[in-house]
């Protein structure tokens, strides 16, 4: 059984609060989701210690210094921070003990230390060791069997954030209980992680509503002239499946540049939209283009214009360009649920365990 922070009493829970979060975007909206979470343990907890990663550094690499992120977190949570670049442990334990009451530490870059994507015991005993118990409010990592995410849990009481819990209910509910038609909408550069969630769903889902490198993949097999656009280089045996397969919609026309597709062309957004308007459950997660630029962003604009479109629908959007977009167009209110999970939501919908929620139970 998870043990959900919601339901605990958190008046009870006695010390220091260890709390991993994912700092792991260009912007803070990750940050923004665990603010409740933050403010609900720093009103009980004697003080609070932050981990979190970002990027995939080898050791240390200024560029990815948490440094700035404890900088905003202390504006959000209008609070000082005391940001800890060293992991040394015994200072750091006596810092903690000794600080006054509410203190908040964020600690630098866990993964500028190999012990952490390493699962490192002694690494993860040693984080255990600032703390008196561990909160997991970071469902974006939580697809990594990580010290701060996994080792940990097995030297303190650990439970799952008021936004994993949120995670856990949303996506269960497209995975148990979807109400149909179900309409699954995946793009972007990256089609592994997707195609997972693709073969999980085969039989489950109405309908696969494709843009991005997948659907260049898909075209190209098909025999359209894809030119030199992005696509899959491995075709296996399920990408070829999903050509003929009825329930997968490809694009009708594109933007392009020169002879590069960039983004689906009006007659795709409408062809996707009419599908979307009957759907009871919506699932996205990739940009149907190179929405970096603005010529190109349309087509994903105007399948958030159809998924806002339809009121009666239950839609899930996940995925790190994708969300960092949607917040962008100031439409993102409108959506049932934002999942703040990339490869994690992925993870989930494909029916996979994912480690850090496992390590709860
Ligand atoms: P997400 O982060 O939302 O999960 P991915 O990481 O898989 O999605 O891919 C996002 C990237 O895909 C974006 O940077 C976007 O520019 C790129 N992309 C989507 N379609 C195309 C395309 N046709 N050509 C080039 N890049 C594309
Ligand atoms: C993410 O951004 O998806 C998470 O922070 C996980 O990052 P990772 O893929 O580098 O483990
Ligand atoms: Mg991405």
């Amino acid at each position: 059984m998870i043990k959900y922070l919601s339901k605990t009493n958190v008046k009870n829970l006695k010390g220091v609060a260890i709390a991993r979060l994912d700092f792991n975007t260009e912007d803070d909206w990750r940050m923004k989701a665990a603010i409740p979470t933050l403010q609900l343990l720093l009103k009980h907890a004697r003080a609070l210690v932050i981990l979190s990663h970002k990027g995939r550094p080898l050791g240390f690499q200024k560029q990815f210094s948490l440094r700035p992120d404890a900088e905003k977190l202390s504006g959000l949570l209008k609070h000082d921070i005391t940001f800890d670049e060293k992991f040394n442990f015994d200072e750091l334990r006596r810092n903690i003990s000794t600080s006054p009451a509410k203190s908040i530490f964020v600690l630098e870059n866990l993964r500028f230390v190999s012990m952490e994507k390493g699962n490192d015991k002694s690494f993860a005993k040693n984080l255990a060791s600032l703390g008196d118990y561990f909160v997991n409010e970071a469902f974006a990592v939580s697809h990594r069997a990580e010290a701060s995410v996994v080792g940990i849990t097995k030297y303190l009481p650990s439970y799952a954030g008021l936004g994993l819990e949120k995670e856990i209910i949303n996506l269960s509910r497209v995975m148990e209980k979807a109400k149909k038609p179900l309409i699954m909408i995946f793009g972007g550069a990256k089609s592994g992680d997707k195609l997972a969630v693709i073969k999980f769903f085969r039989k489950k889902a109405d309908l696969f509503l494709i843009g991005g490198a997948l659907a260049n993949t898909l075209l190209y097999l098909k025999g359209t002239d894809i030119g030199t656009s992005l696509f899959d280089e491995d075709v296996n045996e399920m990408i070829k499946n999903l050509s003929s397969d009825e329930s997968v919609i490809l694009p009708v026309d594109f933007r392009r540049q020169g002879s590069k597709i960039l983004d689906i062309g009006p007659q795709s957004e409408k062809l996707f939209a009419s599908k979307i308007k009957d759907a009871k459950t919506i699932v996205w997660n990739g940009p149907m283009g190179l929405i970096e630029r603005e010529e190109f962003k349309k087509g994903t604009l105007g399948l958030v214009r159809a998924i806002i479109s339809n009121k009666t629908a239950f839609s899930v959007v996940g995925g790190g360009e994708t969300v960092t977009m949607l917040k962008e167009s100031g439409l993102s209110d409108k959506i049932s649920f934002i999942s703040t999970g990339g490869g994690a939501m992925l993870d989930f919908l494909a029916g996979k365990k994912l480690p850090g929620i496992e390590a709860l139970k």
